[in-house]
């Protein structure tokens, strides 16, 4: 199947798109150009071609007969709380929810910001978007009230969908105060949220009652109460916009990654289907946030187009206590489970015995995805989680090629602890060498992808000048990942990292220069520099160089402040876990920070520092050395 993907395509992709419903046919199946100097860089998959992914996520299974068929098992915070939601439930919500929409004013076009937990009113909203061609654009629970508003801005989303709170574990999110904030801080930039749905998720557990502003602040179950049932999907073009999602680059603001209707659905179907070995009456269950692509491509759209079964899971692995997941496969029996690194290294600390408790006999595939996997991360995953008999699917990807771009297939391709093994359907990788040449057989280098897959994203929100400059100009030709990878004698991929200034902390994904510019708006900071460092559970950690202003006290307060700071610019996510206050940093003498020479620091690397007499003031290195917080 793979070389006929890479040789003849049309063929390929021909039966696969037709198991889904194109309300009127494609003229062309694939057209893109990868190469600037022939003109603007262009992706495009099944153009002409009508169709609405949401019709096809749940009204052709109903039509089909599976309304009765379960979506979602959703369990809460608390054990107790357990929820099933079918087929035609969620299409009769769908419907309702975008009947709300319509009559908040929204069009096809136009953004919806969508800031909330992990609830079916989620996958409704995001759903409801998309079956009336207005672009979702979904923001992480865990962002702050600035960063939340950011996106609100760029995308211009005059509707947001919120809830009033979530608790994680036993602690509060207050998910509608934040978005309070946020709505303000748009007014005083002069962009107005006009209207606020707020799902009522917490209710009485809630510490305090919600906020809720006349004329601009509703409830969700009131509007979906009495909106009319019936609102057909709107036929889009298999190339309009179903969605942007925010993403970090190694410069700049994060920017929107757009993917559309038509190459997406057939690419996340595909995929899902194939790397989870899926089949119907499995059950899948995937342990990411919506808010994150994981959770766009392999909770939402993937397992719905397969009219699979999802465990939806609100809570945190160690609450009640730390074999939360390992009793929640037990509970559903889950054939398939997929979650990150992180949380597979911080749940292998609390030992064999968590999941000793518990039946994992039903388990089949393992996947794993956001940040390579540590060989001992994954043999434990494997023996004590798989019990040896479960494939591990190491699944490389990013926000940017919608679905898995190089994993094995389970059953099929022979594993390799810590390898992403081999490219997916359709999927040409290539190693280039820092001048573009491209490497054969054993090599290591840049990782690329040569030509056009459906997922790929399309543009970047109302910048596609920033999609060429990012992707495309740095290797003519070809789609770059900012990720470097090894390739063995077997031809398997081993991705070693990204070979920008991107740090992935618990697969959460972030630009140091987001960072930096975050810590820089702190008024007793006149500048900073941030790398990753090596982390035993997150995978990476933030260590943040910071030159304060004349007179300020750097003392234990205030690292706490600016990593509060950080916290209310971004989230909790990226909060730093060193501050390293210092009074110069290394830069040549035309003013440029090596960052080399910063992170062999940070990473206790200073035997091998390399060339530093081009720096404008060596002395700055020790002083570097002598002045690092001592390790926790
Ligand atoms: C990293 C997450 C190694 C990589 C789906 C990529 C991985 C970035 C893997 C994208 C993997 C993701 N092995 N590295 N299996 N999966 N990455 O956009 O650096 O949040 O570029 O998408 O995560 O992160 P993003």
């Amino acid at each position: 199947m793979y070389e006929q993907s890479i040789n003849d395509p049309v063929p390929f992709w021909t039966p696969i798109a037709k198991q889904f419903h194109w309300e009127e046919p494609w003229t062309t199946l694939h057209a893109s150009n990868f190469d600037r100097n022939a003109g603007p860089v262009s992706i495009k998959w099944f153009d002409g071609a009508k169709t609405n992914i949401c019709y096809n996520c749940l009204d052709r299974h109903v039509l089909n007969g599976h309304g009765d068929r379960v979506a979602f098992f959703w369990f809460g915070n608390e054990p107790a709380d357990a929820r099933t939601v079918t087929y035609s439930q969620m299409l009769e919500r769908v419907q309702r929810f975008a009947n709300v929409l319509k009559a908040l004013g929204i069009k096809k076009g136009d953004t919806v910001a969508i800031y909330m937990p992990m609830i079916v009113d989620l996958v409704v909203a995001m759903l409801a978007c998309a079956r009336i061609g207005a672009p979702h654009s979904i923001i992480f629970g865990g962002f702050s009230a600035e960063a939340l508003s950011e996106r609100i801005m760029d995308a211009r989303s005059s509707v947001l969908v919120t809830a009033d709170g979530a608790f994680r574990g036993t602690k509060f999110i207050d998910l509608k105060s934040i978005a309070d904030t946020a709505m303000e801080k748009c007014k005083t930039r002069g962009f107005e949220v006009t209207h606020c749905v707020v799902s009522l998720n917490s209710g009485d557990k809630a510490p305090h009652s919600v906020n809720m502003v006349q004329g601009r602040d509703q409830f969700f179950h009131e509007l979906e109460a009495t909106a009319e049932l019936e609102c057909p999907a709107l036929w889009v073009d298999a190339e309009d916009i179903l969605f942007l999602l925010y993403t970090s680059g190694s410069t700049g603001r994060p920017k929107g990654v757009v993917h559309t209707h038509g190459g997406y659905m057939v690419w996340t179907a595909t995929t899902f289907k194939y790397t989870f070995d899926y089949h119907p009456s499995d059950v899948y269950f995937c342990t990411a946030d919506i808010g994150w692509i994981t959770g766009h491509s392999y909770i939402a759209y993937g397992p719905l187009l397969n009219c699979a079964t999802s465990v939806m899971f609100e809570g945190i692995p160690t609450y009640p206590e730390a074999d939360r997941y390992w009793a929640i496969v037990e509970k559903y029996k889950v054939n398939s489970f997929y979650t990150a690194p992180t949380a597979i290294r911080s749940l292998q600390r609390f030992g064999e015995e968590m999941p000793k408790r518990h039946d994992l006999s039903s388990l089949r595939v393992l996947g794993s995805v956001g940040e390579p996997i540590n060989p001992e991360a994954w043999i434990w995953y494997h023996d004590v989680i798989g019990n040896k008999r479960a494939s591990v699917v190491d699944t490389y990807w990013q926000t940017e090629t919608g679905g898995h771009v190089i994993t094995p297939l389970p059953g099929c391709t022979p594993m390799k602890p810590g390898s992403a093994s081999l490219p997916m359907f359709g999927i040409v990788p290539a190693i280039l060498d820092k001048a573009g040449e491209e490497l054969s057989g054993k090599a290591e280098g840049y990782l690329v992808i040569k030509q056009s897959w459906p997922g790929q994203m399309r543009t970047v929100f109302g910048n596609h000048e920033r999609f060429e400059l990012t992707y495309f100009s740095q290797f003519s030709g070809a789609y770059c990942t900012g990720d470097g990878a090894h390739r063995d004698e077997h031809g398997y991929s081993w991705i070693t990292g990204r070979t920008d200034d991107v740090i992935t902390v618990s697969g959460h994904r972030m630009g140091t220069a987001e960072l930096e510019s975050a810590m820089t708006t702190h008024p007793d900071v006149a500048e900073s520099a941030i790398v990753g460092v090596p982390h035993e559970i997150k995978g990476e950690g933030i260590h943040a160089y910071v030159i304060t202003n004349p007179g300020v006290e750097t003392d234990v307060s205030k690292e706490k402040e600016l990593k509060m700071h950080i916290r209310q610019e971004i989230g909790a996510f990226a909060t730093p876990d060193v501050i390293h206050f210092t009074s110069g940093l290394p830069k040549t003498r035309s003013g440029k920070i090596m960052r080399r020479i910063l992170r062999k620091i940070a990473h206790y690397e200073e035997d091998s520092l390399g060339d530093i007499s081009t720096l404008a003031d060596p002395s700055v290195v020790q002083e570097l050395i002598d002045s690092r917080p001592k390790l926790q």
